[in-house]
């Protein structure tokens, strides 16, 4: 029986063949079963000696099974990985990341809330008095021309600024106000490295009793300081804006590696214009924003240029081509 069940396992040459083996062998009917059943026949004085003949005989028909199957497995195997390196190191997976806009809009957003800003917004299609009329911008202000807004046949605009958000936010709201406002803006601007038709802004207004021109600059110090490390050179230069008196653009320093420093327009800013605060309280129908009582700061800053600065990026059309190996850099 053993010599037969050895030359079946050994012929069998897949994992079924080797089942029906082992079922024929060692089974219910299997042959050395049976043979094992007439242990009751054999007399006592044999029983010893017949009994490790079988035992023999299936630790041998056993051992014989676990091989060959184990031989088929690897053979499975190799026909598997025929042409395969497996000693090649295994591809790494590419994890996505945030857009380097996100990520500094993010960062942003954070360190002006851990000063008492809180977020607020407002529409992209704007009305003429929410994006210029209420910030104090004449009906002849190169701002407002066709060439550089777009209009709706409505009479409706994509908002060139974030600013008509501080408007939306003090109808609805009596002073004390802080917030911040992230958003697109939009302008009919010839495309170039610098310049975008939808770029990214986020505007700040703070209105109180008793905020001064030190609050402005101090705030927005911190503010870079915090975003470009304590070291950066920040300047106020002096310019005008129709909402805001006096006002200034701010430039930050840039150190690009090869390149000569030079000074950056980041944002602009100035203390909220008196004749806003009569605009707003003509919308209010009340007196909530004196222009006795409440002063105030405003800036907007471009979101594209601090991500230009802080990664010392050249071209803002990378920002939105969406090339994936511009946006790899920033895991
Ligand atoms: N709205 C101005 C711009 O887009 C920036 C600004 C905001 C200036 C708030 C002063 C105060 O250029």
């Amino acid at each position: 029986i053993q010599t037969e069940a050895l030359a079946r396992i050994e012929a069998a040459n897949d994992a079924r063949a080797i089942e029906d083996a082992r079922v024929a062998i060692l089974g219910k009917q299997g042959s050395l079963t049976k043979v094992s059943a007439g242990m009751r026949d054999v007399p006592k004085e044999d029983k010893a000696l017949v009994g490790q003949l079988l035992n023999a005989a299936r630790q041998a028909i056993t051992s014989a099974l676990d091989s060959k199957k184990t031989a088929l497995q690897d053979a499975q195997d190799a026909e598997a990985l025929k042409g395969i390196d497996p000693t090649l190191p295994g591809r790494s997976v590419h994890h996505g990341s945030l857009h380097p806009l996100t990520h500094i809009r993010h960062e942003a957003i954070s360190i002006l809330r851990r000063m008492g800003f809180a977020l607020a917004d407002g529409p992209e299609i704007e009305d003429e008095f929410h994006c210029f009329d209420a910030l104090n911008t004449p009906e002849d202000h190169p701002a407002r021309n066709e060439k550089d807004t777009f209009y709706f046949d409505s009479g409706k605009l994509l908002r060139t600024h974030t600013s008509s958000v501080q408007v939306r936010t003090m109808e609805g709201q009596a002073p004390p106000v802080r917030i911040i406002a992230p958003g697109s803006a939009y302008r009919r601007d010839e495309i170039d490295a610098t310049h975008l038709s939808v770029f990214n802004q986020l505007e700040g207004l703070y209105v109180d009793t008793d905020v001064s021109l030190g609050d402005l600059k101090g705030t927005l110090e911190y503010f870079l300081h915090e975003l470009f490390g304590p070291e950066t050179e920040v300047r106020f230069r002096p310019h005008f804006f129709p909402f805001t008196e006096p006002s200034f653009e701010i430039d930050v320093k840039l150190h690009a590696k090869g390149q000569a420093p030079k000074w950056i327009e980041v944002a602009g800013c100035g203390m909220v214009d008196p004749a806003v605060f009569d605009q707003i309280n003509g919308s209010r129908k009340d007196e909530a924003f004196s222009p006795d009582q409440v002063t105030g700061f405003a800036f907007g800053m471009g979101l594209d240029r601090l991500a230009m600065i802080r990664w010392g990026i050249r071209d803002i059309r990378l920002l939105i081509e969406n090339d994936s190996r511009f946006l790899r850099q920033f895991g």
